[in-house]
């Protein structure tokens, strides 16, 4: 079902006293708003962070996965060792992991089937990098990601995946895709599930954007039709910051 979502991705940030800090100045300032609120701490702090937080509104995710359910993947955790520590979401496809661990689209799909068939909400992130964007082919691009990835699956798995566009000449940089930029992209990826699952399937998944999302600028671009929230980095890691944003809703 299509709801506004914020997830704060923490990437490689906090061990577990920064961990405890933090979540004590979220809880602290976590109040109703119009969005859903996710937080993705590392893996060693996954079951702190769902402990302290059983009674808030805020749900602890995880930033990856493995595909398989077991077995020698030395430094891999599998859907069924992150639900045992109470977490049901997960981040898959980020830039950074499909940059630095060599990740496909072909071994996304798989992990999305993992997930899915664990009961698990997958955050499924792509985007194009600076010079497709430059040479006008991010659409092909960001199509290509999301039916290599997901276009296996039936109508129904939607229900449990979130999309998150994040452009990666936008993340980390400072340089946030203009709101226009968002909306035409978001459209894009909307239409294209369209043509693939019909309207009615369209039209309920939330896609969010990620790439530099401040406080500042947090409003305008959630205000777009087709942009449902944001999967945020850097302004993550305050919570005075991500609750702005948060609030931008
Ligand atoms: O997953 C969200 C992240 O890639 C965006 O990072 O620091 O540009 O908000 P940042």
């Amino acid at each position: 079902m299509r709801k506004n979502i914020v997830a704060g991705n923490w990437k490689m940030n906090n061990n577990l006293s920064q961990t405890q800090a933090l979540i004590s100045d979220l809880k602290k300032q976590n109040q109703t708003s119009n969005a859903e609120v996710m937080i993705a701490p590392p893996f060693t702090n996954l079951w702190h962070a769902f402990e302290a937080l059983r009674q808030d509104t805020i749900e602890v995710v995880a930033q990856n996965m493995h595909f398989a359910e077991n077995g020698a993947y030395t430094g891999e955790v599998s859907a069924a060792m992150l639900k045992s520590v109470g977490i049901k979401t997960v981040i898959l496809g980020h830039s950074e992991r499909r940059a630095y661990f060599n990740e496909t689209d072909a071994s996304l799909a798989k992990k999305v089937d993992s997930a899915l068939s664990n009961g698990m909400r997958v955050i499924f992130c792509f985007g194009e990098e600076l010079a497709d964007r430059k040479a006008g082919n991010e659409e092909n691009i960001v199509g290509d990601q999301i039916k290599n990835a997901l276009f296996h699956l039936g109508a129904d798995a939607f229900q449990n995946i979130v999309l998150a566009y994040e452009p990666v000449w936008a993340i980390g940089t400072g340089e946030t895709a203009s709101p226009e930029q968002a909306q035409d992209m978001h459209a894009f990826i909307r239409k294209t599930l369209s043509e693939k699952y019909g309207n009615e399937v369209a039209d309920e998944v939330s896609i969010l954007y990620g790439g530099s999302v401040k406080p500042a600028n947090a409003k305008e671009i959630f205000s777009k039709p087709d942009v449902d929230g944001g999967l945020i980095g850097g302004a993550s890691l305050k919570a005075e910051d991500f609750f702005a944003i948060v609030n931008a809703f």
